[in-house]
C-alpha cells in the first residue's frame, strides 16, 4: 500500500456521490488539511487524519510537505492528433485575416488534412508523443483526443489507430473521439451527401465494430455541417453505441444546440456565440458545456458567456481545445488562468471544471475526477501550499508529480 501524506492541502473535489458540480456546489471545494491518502493497487482505499496513521512500515510513503494534492486533471477536448504546422496562417491572422476566411481559401482544417494524409501511422505516433508527455507534465491523467484531420475512411481510421496505439503505450487514459464530421473534404465540398453516406455507412460501423472510438463529435457550423447533417450522423453514431459531443455555436447559431440536446449529447463545446435565450435549455439538462477560452484568446474573439451559464446552473467544464489552427495552446494551466482573467471564473470553479466536470464530459465521473474512497488513485501534485497559486502563477506549471492508477508517472526534480 502507498501513503500520500503531509500535503498542505488535499483538494478533493468531493461531490458526495453526485459526481459533477453545478449551482452553489460548483463554487465550493472541499479542502482537507492534515490528512493522508491510502492507496491500494490503483484505487483510493482511505483518506484519514495524519495522526491516525499507525504502522508506517505498512506503506510506501510519499512525503508531500510543502505541496498540495489535486485529483488528476482531466483534459476533455483536444485535437492532439495532427501533423504539419499552420504557423503561416497564424502570421496571416496577426495581419488581420479572419480564421473563417483562411478556411474558405482552402487553408485551415484542410491544410492539416493534407499533412495528415501524407504521414505514415508510425511517424504520426512519434509526432504526437511529446505532446502527450507535455500534458502529463501538467498533471493530466485522462486525455481526450479527436480524429478529424483525415476526412476519408483510410485517414480517419489511421488517426484513431494512432490514438489507440498511444493509449496502449502511455499510462494515462486516452479517450478516443471520432470527428469525421469536422469539415467537408475538398473532394466532397459540392457533394455533401456522398461524404455523409461515407461517414454513416462505412466509417461509423467500422469504428464501432473495432472499438476505435468512444465518442462521435461533429462541427455544426456554416462552414462545416448543418444541423440536419449532424442529425443524420448522430442518429447513426447512437445506433452503433457511440456517445456524442458537438462543436457548436462557435461562429453562428444554426441549430446545433437543439440537435445535441435532442440526441442527449454528453457535452456541447465552444458556445462563444450562444444566444442568451438558449441558456435555459442547457440549465434544464445535465449536458456539460465545455468552454474553450484558449480559442477566443488565440483568435482574438469573444469568450463564451461563462458567468451567465454558471449563474444559470449549467454544468461547466474547461479545456484547451489544443489544435494547430484555433488554439495552439498545449497548456491546461494557461486555460485555467484565462478562465479566471477573461471569463471571471473563481479558482474553486476552475478546479471543479478541469476535474470532476471534465470527467463527466468524458462519461467517466464515477471513477475519476475527485479524490474519494473507491475512485482511481489519479493525482496531480502541485509545488505550492495553497490551490489559488495554480491560477495566480500565470504561464507557469507548478505540477511537480503526476500519479496515475497509484503509480508515479511523472516527477520533476
Ligand atoms: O475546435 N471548430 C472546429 N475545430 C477546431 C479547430 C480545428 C482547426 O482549426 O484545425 C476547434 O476550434
Ligand atoms: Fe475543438
Amino acid at each position: 500500500m502507498k501513503l500520500f501524506s503531509n500535503a498542505e492541502q488535499i483538494v478533493t473535489c468531493n461531490t458526495n456521490g453526485v459526481n459533477f458540480k453545478k449551482d452553489k456546489d460548483f463554487s465550493e471545494l472541499e479542502v482537507l488539511t492534515s490528512h493522508a491518502i491510502i492507496v491500494e493497487n490503483d484505487l483510493i482505499k482511505d483518506i484519514i487524519p495524519n495522526q491516525s496513521i499507525k504502522n508506517f512500515s505498512d506503506y510506501e510513503i510519499f512525503d508531500l510537505k510543502n505541496k498540495i494534492i489535486l485529483p488528476g486533471l482531466v483534459e476533455c477536448h483536444t485535437h492532439t492528433a495532427f501533423a504539419g504546422s499552420r504557423a503561416d496562417e497564424f502570421k496571416m491572422k496577426l495581419d488581420g485575416v479572419h480564421y473563417e476566411e483562411i478556411a474558405s481559401q482552402g487553408g485551415g482544417i484542410l491544410k492539416t488534412v493534407n499533412a495528415v494524409r501524407n504521414i505514415s501511422l508510425t511517424d504520426l505516433v512519434e509526432l504526437i508523443k511529446p505532446r502527450i508527455d507535455e500534458f502529463i507534465s501538467q498533471g493530466i491523467t485522462t486525455l481526450e483526443i479527436k480524429s478529424g484531420y483525415g476526412l476519408n475512411f483510410e485517414n480517419e481510421i489511421k488517426l484513431l489507430h494512432a490514438i489507440k496505439i498511444l493509449d496502449e503505450l502511455y499510462p494515462i487514459d486516452i479517450v478516443p473521439t471520432f470527428l469525421g464530421a469536422h469539415t467537408f473534404p475538398k473532394e466532397f465540398r459540392e457533394n455533401h451527401q456522398v461524404y455523409i453516406e461515407e461517414i454513416v455507412n462505412k466509417m461509423i460501423p467500422h469504428i464501432a465494430k473495432n472499438n476505435l472510438a468512444e465518442f462521435c463529435d461533429a462541427f455544426c457550423e456554416t462552414s462545416a455541417f448543418s444541423s440536419e447533417e449532424v442529425d443524420l450522423i448522430f442518429s447513426a453514431a447512437k445506433k452503433h453505441g457511440l456517445k456524442l459531443k458537438l462543436h457548436t455555436e462557435q461562429f453562428n447559431n444554426i441549430g446545433g444546440l437543439d440537435v445535441a440536446l435532442k440526441h442527449n449529447a454528453i457535452s456541447v463545446d465552444h458556445l462563444e456565440v450562444l444566444k442568451e435565450s438558449d441558456i435555459g435549455k442547457l440549465a434544464d439538462s445535465d449536458v456539460v458545456c465545455d468552454l474553450l477560452p484558449g480559442v477566443s484568446f488565440f483568435l482574438n474573439y469573444q469568450f463564451a458567456p461563462a458567468r451567465k451559464l454558471i449563474d444559470a446552473g449549467v454544468v461547466v467544464a474547461l479545456s484547451t481545445d489544443y489544435n494547430p489552427g484555433s488554439s495552439h495552446i498545449l497548456n491546461l494551466h494557461l486555460i485555467m488562468q484565462l478562465a479566471a482573467l477573461k471569463m471571471q471564473l473563481k479558482a474553486e470553479e476552475i478546479i471543479n471544471a478541469v476535474t470532476i466536470n471534465a470527467a463527466k464530459s468524458l462519461g467517466r465521473n464515477d471513477s475519476i475526477g475527485s479524490i474519494e474512497i473507491g475512485k482511481k488513485a489519479d493525482f496531480s501534485i502541485f509545488n505550492t501550499e495553497e490551490y489559488p497559486d495554480i491560477i495566480y502563477n500565470v504561464g507557469r506549471n507548478l505540477n511537480c508529480m503526476t500519479i496515475k492508477n497509484g503509480e508515479v508517472i511523472y516527477q520533476r526534480v
